[in-house]
């Protein structure tokens, strides 16, 4: 099975394979082939170039040929950060926003990741699915080609379970590249309040080990935060999860200098996640590391909180991924697109800069930069075309426009399948 695009317009972010990620200065590099060709073999991409090198032989190979004159095609959106499976949905926590309660109030009364976790009790595995599978569509179609969904919202070894069974489940239905991250330590459930460190013994002795065995989990996450978790039990939680074999991805510095950017860097996480309180010592503890500091700004958008400082760590030679934090209580949308759109406006970031945020400093921060984020021979062809538009810079600019005219995951469509 194979198609040839040809007549693309500009063919964005096209690399050799050398490039894992991007940091500093370098994130201003987007390479890109003006009037190009690509093919696609196998759900992967086995050639690209410029229109004018497309050999006859090359023609008379491809199975279908797509003409997109006109049109652009970039790598579809990586989206290393999400808790897309969750049951119902919290707007009237919204309505207590809107009068001003803040994100930790609305916790304190109940409300926050533990009502999603009594939600989610009350759900069936069906039922969760069914509910979850809508909004992998949505991202989809939205352009999402690869994502990172966590659990968290079972706080109960049965529950954290069935959390992790349907993002599973999700892997094996959908095109979509998908990895898992285990966050037992999200919130501290109702039955052990004033009990932390029971709760944090039963994460490591009981849940780590079933989850591990039934190898439900590429990842561990902790909310590593004022109210919610320490960097003492951060530690613990990341060190049982090495044990076997899951590599630390942790919430951090959300409502505070919590401590957790240092803690994920010393245990070599792949990323730290959040980072709206970072100073010079967070970037210090940063650089020369291999952890990726990922920015949520959907959630700053949402709960009218500080946005984090990317300027400042992009000019201290940084890298920075973004990702939608789709979420039920702090950004109810995976929309890439309007990610990358706060990107520029609230975090001062530039196009070029907020597209290796999205797509190939995203895929590093999953753990997928070796088949997903750029167009390179060899990786998924996970793909967005677009409607002619004017200029890459146009893709942040128009906020709220649907500039998507197709995507592309593993070589097939979206938005027209079959
Ligand atoms: O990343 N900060 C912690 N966890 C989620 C919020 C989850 C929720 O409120 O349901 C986040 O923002
Ligand atoms: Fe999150």
């Amino acid at each position: 099975m194979s198609s040839l695009l040809i007549n693309i317009d500009k063919l964005i972010q096209t690399d050799e394979g050398n490039v894992r990620y991007r940091s500093g200065k370098e994130m201003m590099n987007l390479n890109s082939v003006t009037n190009a060709f690509l093919l696609i073999e196998n759900e992967r991409i086995a050639d690209y170039g410029r229109m004018q090198d497309l050999t006859e032989k090359t023609k008379s190979q491809a199975g279908e040929i797509i003409d997109v004159s006109g049109k652009m095609v970039l790598p579809a959106f990586c989206d290393s950060h999400t808790h897309l499976v969750y049951a119902g949905s919290r707007e009237i926590e919204y309505i207590d926003k809107i009068r001003g309660l803040s994100y930790e109030e609305i916790a304190k009364r109940g409300g926050g990741i533990n009502n999603s976790a009594k939600l989610l009790s009350e759900t069936s595995e069906e039922e969760l699915f069914e509910q979850s599978a809508k909004r992998v569509e949505e991202i989809m179609f939205k352009g999402t080609g690869a994502v990172e969904i966590k659990s968290g919202y079972g706080l109960n070894t049965e529950n954290e379970l069935k959390m992790l069974r349907v993002i599973k489940r999700i892997r094996e239905t959908y095109p979509l590249e998908v990895k898992s991250s285990f966050l037992g330590a999200h919130s501290i459930p109702p039955e052990y309040k004033n009990r932390r460190t029971d709760y944090v013994d039963l994460v490591i002795n009981e849940m780590i080990p079933v989850i591990a065995a039934e190898e439900l989990a590429d990842f561990i996450d902790v909310f590593c935060d004022k109210g919610f978790f320490t960097p003492e039990d951060t530690a613990r939680i990341l060190m049982a999860g090495i044990k076997y074999g899951m590599q630390g991805k942790i919430h951090a510095n959300e409502l505070g200098f919590s401590g957790g950017i240092q803690t994920g860097v010393h245990y070599e996480a792949l990323s730290v996640d959040h980072l709206e309180y970072t100073g010079e010592e967070e970037m210090d503890a940063l650089k020369n590391s291999s952890t990726m500091p990922t920015l949520l700004p959907g959630a700053s958008f949402f709960l009218g909180m500080p946005w984090a400082p990317a300027r400042k760590m992009i000019d201290y030679g940084l890298p920075v991924a973004l990702a939608s934090d789709f979420n039920p209580g702090s950004s109810p949308s995976g929309d890439m697109k309007f990610i990358a759109s706060l990107g520029c406006i609230k975090l001062k970031m530039l196009p070029e800069e907020v597209i290796n945020a999205v797509t190939i400093n995203s895929a590093y921060a999953m753990g997928l930069e070796h088949i997903a984020g750029s167009v390179t021979k060899g990786k998924l062809a996970n793909l967005i075309i677009t409607k002619k538009i004017p200029g890459i810079e146009y893709i942040p600019y128009a906020f709220t426009t649907d500039i998507i005219d197709d995507v592309l995951i593993k070589g097939l469509s979206v938005r027209r399948p079959l």
